[in-house]
């Protein structure tokens, strides 16, 4: 059995990649405050445990908050991974380091494979893909897994948001021109469990198949949850003002990881599963 070591197990990906090694590993989790990636010791504790592989997934997530606070965004998101990488080095570990579709531009109508180059945008999205540099340029045996539109258990992510906001509001309005791989945790832990068996490293793309705006996914939710009558009205992005302007069309494509075998169910498909297991419909 390999010996993992989950960092942020707390998170939405740190529970699911929990379950999914329960049984299949000698499993380490990692929590805050008592792990704080950011802390440069963190290298040492790595290399005290030398763990086989170390899962990063833990990060600033605030992609908002992060506009405002740069320093802790990067603290946490670049050299975090920094020092993971770090502490692997000095225990011969591998790395899974977690990264996002943000680090694209997200131009409208591109599809992202990749081999291509980022360009980051907001705070948010400049702190992980200096993370993923960060982790490259100390380590060889890296595997740098982007998903994207994240949604697990226990998560306050766009399905529960949406869910709440119907049952407050009676109606929706839901962004129509911002497009992404509304992805689930689960099926996301299930690739990387495959991936870390082949010893390939490198960048992989890793959300559920194929695509949709925000209002596709949120219609998809209401039809699901049996609430089709709800009005649901699409609006721009530019009517919904955030904080960070994030990418519109940063859809990812999973080619290297399809060439592996390691596919990911539709998004449709994987959000009926959630919905049913975690919502209890
Ligand atoms: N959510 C998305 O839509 C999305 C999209 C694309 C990529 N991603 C990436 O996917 C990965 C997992 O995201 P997620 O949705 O599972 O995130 P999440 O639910 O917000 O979990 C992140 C975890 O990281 C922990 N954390 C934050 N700062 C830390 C620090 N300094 N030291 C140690 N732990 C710290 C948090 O601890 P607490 O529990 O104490 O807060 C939390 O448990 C991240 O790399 C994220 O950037 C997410």
């Amino acid at each position: 059995m390999p010996h993992i070591l989950i960092a942020g197990a707390n998170g939405q990906l740190g529970q699911a990649l929990a379950a999914r090694f329960a049984s299949s590993a000698q499993l380490t989790c990692w929590t805050r405050p008592r792990y704080d990636i950011a802390d440069p010791s963190i290298a040492d504790a790595v290399a005290a445990v030398s763990p086989d592989i170390l899962v990063n997934a833990a990060a600033w997530t605030d992609v908002d908050g992060a506009e405002d606070a740069p320093d802790f965004a990067f603290a946490v998101n670049a050299l975090g991974p920094k020092y993971l990488a770090e502490g692997c080095a000095r225990c011969d570990a591998a790395l899974v380091q977690i990264s996002t579709n943000e680090v694209f531009a997200g131009t409208a109508g591109r599809f992202y494979h990749e081999y291509e180059q980022t360009s980051p945008g907001s705070v948010y999205a400049r702190s992980k893909a200096a993370g993923e540099n960060a982790a490259a340029s100390v380590l060889d045996r890296l595997y740098i897994v982007r998903v994207a539109w994240l949604y697990g258990a226990g998560g306050n992510n766009f399905p529960t948001k949406i869910s709440a906001a119907a049952d407050r509001h009676g109606a929706l309005r839901v962004v129509r021109d911002e497009f992404g791989n509304p992805t689930c945790a689960s099926d996301v832990a299930a690739a990387i469990a495959q991936l870390i068996e082949t010893q390939r490293f490198g960048v992989y793309h890793f959300v559920n198949d194929g695509f949709a705006s925000r209002y596709d996914w949120a219609v998809e939710l209401m039809r699901l949850t049996e609430r089709e009558s709800l009005p649901v009205s699409p609006i721009n992005a530019r009517d919904w003002p955030r904080k960070s302007v994030p990418p519109p069309h940063a859809v990812l494509v999973n080619q290297a990881g399809s060439a592996l075998g390691i596919t990911l169910p539709d998004w449709r498909d994987a959000l009926r599963k959630y919905v049913r297991t975690w919502l209890n419909l």
